[in-house]
């Protein structure tokens, strides 16, 4: 079988499954209301939010009312931090979070740094675990909000969520824990109730579905500032006419992701052991990044080729149709060497020929073979032309 391309940057974004794209366009054809409108075809806009705002509760188990839809992954974490922070300001002013979070819970926390907070940023261990105890540890009586990811984006670590929460909450029991789960949701069982999390951060364009649509889980009772103002859309969280095309897409992608996980979470393992093997055997000079084969997500993987620049491995692969990326997307394109490397301690080199790779259960083991063998000669190429010693 022709290969025609293999997309492995499914952290970046991934391909909209062909009933979400025809789901998405009968709704802006057929059922384009304005949910706030009191006629019928208001209904029907009210209804689609309704059901879809089910679909993900029932997902994670909770309730629908606790279900906010927003822009997606970084409004959710905005949201989330920046108004919880807010909020709650009265109770103290100190929050922790990771060093190796993604930009938008980043850079929120970097914003509440310039309104007067105090903010830990734990390092994480050589794996790109967090010690769970650490983070204990950084609580004070002030502290109000621990943000910490479930899987990262670059490198596919798994944070202890649910022992980190019991954890923080036996220490301080009104301390409100935040869990970016966009590299997670669909792929893992969630569980907020279960696994103590306050509030929980999702992207539909992650799990197949379309882009600019999200979601936050928030429990009942936790109250934040709303960022935007306008008509009392979302409880007043979120104003703005709903994205309902956007909104129907993301719980029908949900909806179909979740179907299989078990089945897919197996697979992917699959084509990453196979994957990574076949580079490492042909490279031992090549490094594995942050977790262990056995203990990373099933569909993030990251390796480093020393003395090689990600960038040209890259472009070099693009030429075969095998789409990868350097780090995560926006440090793609920022050009800054990622921070989640240098959190693991990586030098210059390791960090400047980091490859990410990211699976989807939508890859197939011919494309792994293809990818790995057009990977295989490209880093031989450039490694001779380098004069890399392996
Ligand atoms: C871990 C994580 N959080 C948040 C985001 C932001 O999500 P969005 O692209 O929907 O804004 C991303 C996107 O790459 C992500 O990987």
């Amino acid at each position: 079988m022709r290969i025609k391309e293999v997309y492995i940057d499914n952290s970046a974004t991934t391909r909209p499954y062909p009933e979400v794209i025809s789901e998405m366009s009968r709704v802006m054809d057929e059922e384009y209301g304005n949910p706030s409108s009191l006629h019928r075809r208001g209904s029907e806009g009210e209804r689609i939010l309704n059901t879809s705002r089910q679909v993900l509760a029932d997902i994670l188990g909770v309730k629908n009312n606790e279900v906010i839809f927003t822009s997606g992954g970084t409004e959710s974490n905005n949201l989330a931090i920046l108004g919880i922070a807010r909020r709650n300001r009265r109770r103290g002013n100190h929050l922790v979070t990771t060093a190796i979070e993604h930009s938008s819970v980043l850079q929120a926390f970097n914003q509440l740094e310039k309104e007067g907070f105090e903010v830990t940023y734990l390092v994480p261990e050589k794996n790109g675990v967090i010690d769970p105890q650490k983070a204990v540890e950084a609580l004070t009586s002030r502290t109000i909000l621990v943000s910490i990811m479930h899987v990262n984006n670059e490198i596919g670590s798994i944070q202890p969520i649910s022992r980190i929460s019991k954890m923080l909450k036996a220490k301080n029991p009104a301390v409100i824990f935040h869990v970016d789960a966009v590299q997670s949701f669909t792929k893992f069982s969630l569980s907020p109730q279960q696994q103590g999390i306050d509030l929980l951060s999702m992207s539909a364009h992650k799990f197949h579905g379309p882009k600019g649509v999200g979601t936050l889980y928030i429990k009942d009772g936790i109250h934040l500032e709303p960022l935007n103002w306008g008509g009392g859309h979302e409880k007043g969280l979120r104003p703005g006419t709903e994205n309902t095309p956007g909104i129907a897409g993301m719980a029908l992608a949900a909806k179909i992701s979740t179907a299989d996980r078990r089945e897919n979470m197996e697979k992917m393992n699959s084509l990453k052991e196979k994957l990574i093997s076949s580079i490492l055997t042909e490279h031992p000079w090549a490094q594995l990044n942050g977790p262990l084969e056995e203990e990373g997500a099933p569909h993030i993987f990251n390796i480093s080729f020393p003395g090689l620049k990600g960038e040209i491995i890259l472009h070099a692969l693009e030429e075969y149709f095998i789409y990868v990326s350097t780090g995560s997307s926006c440090h793609s394109s920022a050009k800054e060497p990622s921070h989640v490397l240098r959190a693991l301690g990586l030098n210059e080199e390791a960090t400047e020929g980091a490859i990410r790779f990211s699976l989807s259960h939508l890859n197939t083991e011919e494309e792994m073979d293809y990818a790995a063998s057009k990977i295989n000669s490209v880093i031989a190429e450039l490694a001779n032309f380098h004069k890399i010693t392996t």
